[in-house]
This record gives structure tokens, sequence and C-alpha cells, in this order.
């Protein structure tokens, strides 16, 4: 098959070819910097603040629309936004003469001051407009403070800018799905999606390759020719790390044109989650089944974040503090690894080896996440404490999922932690002590108290190891507490 060797993609209404290095520049600088869109601010480079948000189109809807949603250009590479639409603060304005509704309700609110963050509000905002309007649903507060929890405004502007959220009247906003609806692009933007990307280059004497396969079978391939080829998901891990300076990625594949790939989908027994499905569309799809899981993804990150980030991306970075982590072991979900060689499935439990070290080899690729799920009779818990509620990394993790039998003894009894060791961990130990034992407090407060037999925590910026040992032991006094008083989650 022919391949490519441009990135191809639309900036508000313009076509741009993107070739050689300049691919791997973020969205955000190249915005600023190469085609004059200075609208677009980046402040702290990380993904933190939500200066830089644009709206992002990479799928189409089954209307036969774009899917507009806010991420953050300044850990956006382009090599990710191939055959993809952008619309930036300078193409959400209506005209020269015209604001949009988001950005004349801000004005009239008095929502900027030194406006600095006021581009990423508008951003953020038209994504939350787009996404209601589409779903014909009310803006209420809760919803506009989740949807602007990615956005800092340091002059702490936040009630006018609120205001300006809630007081939006969705009936006389256009979508940008409407405003923006190109047919020749959308069939370019098809066809762009059914040819492979593969550039490859030298700068300053390295070796550069972006490769974007259209099917796994050229992903496996390419992986089991260049191990060092490096996978890269939503870039909301790796491009922080790269930001900073720490970390480069000459060698990259991406696997979004992947169809198959994005696919979420769910039996009787389990849901599967393809490598290149988003923590957003993993959280819309687990409502209803999953509410402990829903709850923790309400205050994983921002909606920039969510848009953008795999939840295989989450498992794959495979540190102690990720948030989906615990649920996904405690479960015992497997991962799919696929090869040259074919599929081998890993459980949860047994794909950490230690610290960022992976039970995957490297001529290996994620292609799904398999979750059990939950039974009726089990009763899951997930509890995440941070120094911050919203857009704040964990200090303590917890998942446990428990079984009762018809005299209150313990029948299965699944516990995860992170945030108390290298890797998140499954307490084994503890889970064989309790099968048989009462469901009583007298149980849990001796597991509290004989924690320390099992875990040794160290301090670090966010927590102590004293702090982190009550809190774990707490959680453990939390699970009985909620589960034997039938709380809801
Ligand atoms: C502001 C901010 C807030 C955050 N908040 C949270 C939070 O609250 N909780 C939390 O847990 N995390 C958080 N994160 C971390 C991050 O968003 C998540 O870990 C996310 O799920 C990573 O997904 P990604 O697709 O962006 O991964 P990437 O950055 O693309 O990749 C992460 C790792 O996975 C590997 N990888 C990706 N796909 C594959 C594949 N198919 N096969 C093999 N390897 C693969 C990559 O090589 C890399 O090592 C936050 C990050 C930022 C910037
Ligand atoms: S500049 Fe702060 S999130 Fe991008
Ligand atoms: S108005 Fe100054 S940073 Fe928000």
């Amino acid at each position: 098959m022919e391949n490519r060797q441009t990135i191809i993609t639309t900036i508000n209404d313009q076509r741009y070819e993107i070739e050689g290095e300049k691919a791997f520049m973020s969205l955000g600088t190249f915005l600023r910097q190469e085609v004059n869109l200075t609208g677009t601010k980046i402040v702290c480079a990380e993904g933190d603040c939500g200066a830089c948000t644009v709206l992002l189109a990479s799928e189409i809807g089954d209307d036969g629309k774009l899917i507009f949603k806010s991420v953050n250009s300044c850990i956006l590479p382009l090599y990710l936004i191939d055959g993809a639409q952008v619309i930036t603060v300078e193409g959400i304005r209506i005209s020269d003469t015209e604001l949009h509704p988001v950005q004349q309700s801000m004005v009239d609110c008095q929502g900027a001051q030194c406006g600095y963050c006021t581009p990423g509000f508008i951003c953020a905002m038209a994504g939350m407009a787009e996404k209601y309007k589409n779903e014909n649903k009310e803006i209420t507060e809760k919803k506009a403070k989740n949807f602007l929890t990615g956005n800092l405004c340091r002059c702490t502007g936040y009630k006018p800018i609120l205001e300006a959220a809630i007081n939006l009247d969705l009936s006389k906003i256009q979508s940008l799905k409407d405003r923006y609806h190109n047919p020749a692009w959308l069939l370019e933007m098809k066809k762009i999606k059914s040819m492979p990307v593969n550039m490859k280059f030298s700068q300053q004497k390295i070796k550069r390759n972006i490769f974007l396969p259209v099917s796994v079978e050229q992903a496996v391939k390419a992986k089991a020719e260049d191990a060092d080829l490096r996978l890269i998901g939503g870039s909301t891990d790796i491009g922080v790390v790269v930001n900073k300076g720490r970390l480069n990625t000459p060698k990259t594949m991406a696997l979004y044109h992947i169809d198959e790939l994005r696919i979420i989908s769910h039996d009787q027994q389990h849901i599967r989650v393809g490598a290149t499905a988003t923590l957003s569309e993993f959280e819309d799809y687990i409502e209803g089944f999953i509410p402990e899981m829903k709850k923790i993804l309400h205050i994983f990150a921002s909606p920039q974040i969510k848009n953008q980030a795999t939840l295989v991306g989450n498992v794959v970075n495979g540190s102690p503090i990720a948030d989906t982590i615990p649920y996904l072991m405690v479960s015992d979900s497997r991962v799919l690894l696929q090869s040259v060689n074919g599929v081998r499935e890993v459980l949860m439990s047994e794909f950490y080896l230690g610290y960022k070290n992976l039970n995957m080899a490297t001529n290996e690729i994620v292609v799904s996440v398999k979750i059990p799920r939950l039974q009726n009779q089990e009763h899951l818990r997930l509890y995440k404490v941070s120094m911050r509620k919203d857009l704040d990394i964990s200090a303590v993790t917890f998942a446990g999922i428990i079984e009762l039998d018809q005299k209150n003894k313990i029948k299965k009894a699944h516990f995860c932690l992170g945030g108390v060791a290298a890797t998140v961990i499954r307490l084994k130990d503890i889970e064989l002590k309790m099968i048989g034992a009462d469901f009583s407090k007298l149980t849990f407060e001796d597991i509290a108290k004989t924690l320390p037999q099992y875990i040794s925590p160290l301090s670090d910026l966010r927590a102590s190891k004293e702090y982190r040992m009550k809190v774990a032991q707490n959680f453990f006094l939390k699970f009985h507490n909620e589960i034997s008083k039938g709380v809801v989650s």
C-alpha cells in the first residue's frame, strides 16, 4: 500500500500539509509560530491551565458531521491531528464584526480581567455548548463548573466566567459541526484515514519516523521491525515529558487511524475498550454500568485531557497513582497484547513487574483492555484522595470488591491500593485472610491495624508515608461502613 509523507489537517477552514520535523511540533506552537493564530496562548505547556485550549474533531458522528471536543494544544503533537479539523478561538468568532454568543456572554458578564486565560475559556465553553446543543440538554451550573475544570484564571475571575457559561442560550447558538460542515473535507478525511502515513527523515543526524498505520497488521509488523518505535495514544503523559525536555521520541507510531481500535463494546461477561478509545468516550459508555468508575472519571483530570487521553495510555504509563488501574486490577481485567506472533492476554495484576517495568515485549502493542462485568452480588468501591478534588493527581487510591454469603461471611474479597508502592498493588494476602471471616467492623479494624505488615508507603511531595498509611487504613474502614450501610455509589 502507498504511504503518505505529509500530515494533512484543517485549521478553522484552512487546509494544511505538514512535512518532516514540523510534524513533531505541538499544535499550540504551530498555531502561534507558523500560522499566526496567536489567540491561542501557551502558559504551563503541561496540560494543566487550559490557556491553549482549542476544539478538535477527529471523528465523524452518526449524523455525518464532525464531533468537536476541547483539547490542550500545548501537549498535542501535529502528527496526532492527521485527517482532523481544529477550530481555534479565531475560528469561533462569527465574523470580523460579530462575536460568537460565548464570546459575547464573556463580554456581557465581564469575564475577562487581564484576558490571558480568556481564549482558553472561550474554547472550553464553546466545546460545552457544542456537546449540550447536540445532545439537546440544558447547561446547568454543575455542568458548567465541570466543563471549566481544566481552565485556570490567574486573576481569579471565576464568578463572572461561570455566569457567562450559565447564561448561554443554546437555542441562539449555531453548532460548529453545522457552521463548519464541508462535505468535500469530510470525504477527504475518510480518504486520509485509509492511507498510512510513514514519514522518515533525519534531523541533526537522528533518524526520525512517524508511522500512522491503518491496520493492526501494519502496526505489529512495524513494531517487529523496529522495537524503538514508541506508541503514542493521546500524548497527555508523553507530551508533558517531551515539553519538559525529559524525553525524546524520535520514532513514533500512533494507532488512531485504525477504526477497530477506537471501539468500546460489551457482552454479558465483559466490556472491551480499544487502544485508542478516549477516557471521555469510556466515561460516557460506562454510564449505568459502573457508577463507581464513572465517579472516579468525573474527578480525573479535565475534559480537555480526557478528550485526548486513552484508557490504554493510563494502563501502559503504569503510574502507581494512575486512577483507572486500581479498578482494572481489582476486577481482574486483562490487557490484550498483540505482536506478529498473535494475541496474548495478561491479567492486570501480572502486568506490572516493577516501577514502569511492564510484562510487555518490545515487539508487542496493547490493542485493548477486557474488563469483566460486575456481578449483582458483588459490591465495588473506588476511592481517591488528592490534595485538591479536581484536576489533581492522587496521593492514595483504593479499590475493593466484596461478595458475601447468606450468613454475612466474606465469600470473595479483592483489594488494591495505589500510591503506597512502586506500582498499584493487589493485596492478595489480605484477601486470603478475609475469606470466611465475618463481614464486620471488627474484621476491617483488624485489617487496618495490621496493614503496616503488608505495605510500606514512601514520602514525597504529595504526601508523607504516615499520611498515606493512615489514609489507606481509613479506606478499609470506609469500605466496610459504606457497604454495611448500603450506601449507594
Ligand atoms: C493535566 C493532566 C492531568 C492528569 N490527570 C490525571 C488523573 O487525574 N489521573 C490519572 O490517572 N492520570 C492523569 N493524567 C495522566 C494522563 O492523562 C493519563 O495517564 C492518560 O490516560 C494517558 O493516556 P494517553 O493516551 O494520553 O497516553 P500517552 O501519553 O500517549 O502514552 C502513555 C504511555 O502509554 C504508551 N502507550 C500508549 N498507547 C499504547 C499502546 N496501544 N500500546 C502500547 N503502549 C502504548 C506510551 O508509549 C506511553 O508510554 C493527567 C495528565 C495531565 C497532563
Ligand atoms: S498551556 Fe497550559 S494547558 Fe496548555
Ligand atoms: S482574566 Fe487574567 S488570567 Fe484570567
